[in-house]
């Protein structure tokens, strides 16, 4: 059992100076002074290599279809690092591998890329990388209550707020930048939608978001907050 929980473990994390809990000289079942369980939910790491994600089988999309809808009663459960996983893959992970051409699920006007998924957990902010789906760090701390003004923010499984990138859209104009921006991240918030139906759990898409402050916790640079979306339970 140890050993199972010290590869899966060795799987999920990539470890820095800044790691509070996935030092692998610890004992593998504990990872930080309170005693928690090492999960992307608990840990504070500058890298995070997610685990492989699922891409096949799970509910038929018309009966996830079906059952899409918006909850704001989150249990404040954790989500385990395969749901997270799964999740981020869902909204817009590679689906179609290729060094110099790599496809996402979410599509994008004139394949920009543009939409940046910031996740807020327990203990982090962290910036989704489709390619190498893996999360780096932008900030320690938990930030979900700030993700939205909503009061169920703050007992999600995670947050996700998605950002246009607009260094990723040089050759639009400002018109194209807001409109395709937000065009953008609807169709990631969709996938997010149906990957929780399918899955059974909870999320609320949400403009009602303080996007000054959330600018200020991401170190935003040039862009435009568009949307978050907590997940959970
Ligand atoms: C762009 C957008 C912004 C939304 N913002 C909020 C919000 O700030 N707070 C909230 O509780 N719900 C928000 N919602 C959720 C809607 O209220 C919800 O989708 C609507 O009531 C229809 O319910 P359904 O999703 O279950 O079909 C938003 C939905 C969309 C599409």
């Amino acid at each position: 059992m140890k050993k199972l929980f010290t590869s899966a473990l060795a799987v999920a994390c990539v470890f820095s100076s800044l790691t509070s809990c996935g030092n692998t000289e610890k004992p593998a079942s504990k990872c930080t002074a309170e005693n928690q369980i090492c999960t992307i939910d608990t840990m504070v790491a500058e890298s995070i290599v997610l685990p492989a994600a699922q891409t096949t089988g799970g509910m038929p999309i018309y009966d996830a279809m079906s059952a899409r809808a918006t909850y704001r009663n989150f249990s404040s459960d954790a989500l385990s690092d395969q749901t997270i996983s799964n999740l981020l893959w869902m909204a817009t992970g590679v689906n179609r591998a290729s060094a110099d051409d790599p496809r996402l699920t979410a599509p994008t006007a004139r394949n920009a890329q543009e939409i940046d998924v910031y996740v807020c957990t327990k203990s982090a902010v962290y910036l989704y990388h489709p390619v190498g789906h893996k999360l780096t760090l932008v900030t320690k701390g938990d930030y979900r209550a700030k993700a939205g003004n909503n009061p169920f923010h703050a007992n999600s499984g995670v947050d996700l707020i998605f950002v246009a990138n607009y260094d990723k859209m040089e050759g639009f104009d400002e018109h194209g930048k807001s409109f395709y921006g937000a065009t953008d991240a609807a169709y990631v918030s969709q996938n997010v939608y149906l990957f929780c139906a399918a899955e059974n759990l909870k999320t609320c898409v949400c403009g009602n978001i303080d996007r000054e402050e959330i600018a200020k916790f991401i170190h935003l640079k040039n862009g435009y907050v568009t949307l978050s979306q907590p997940v959970g339970k």
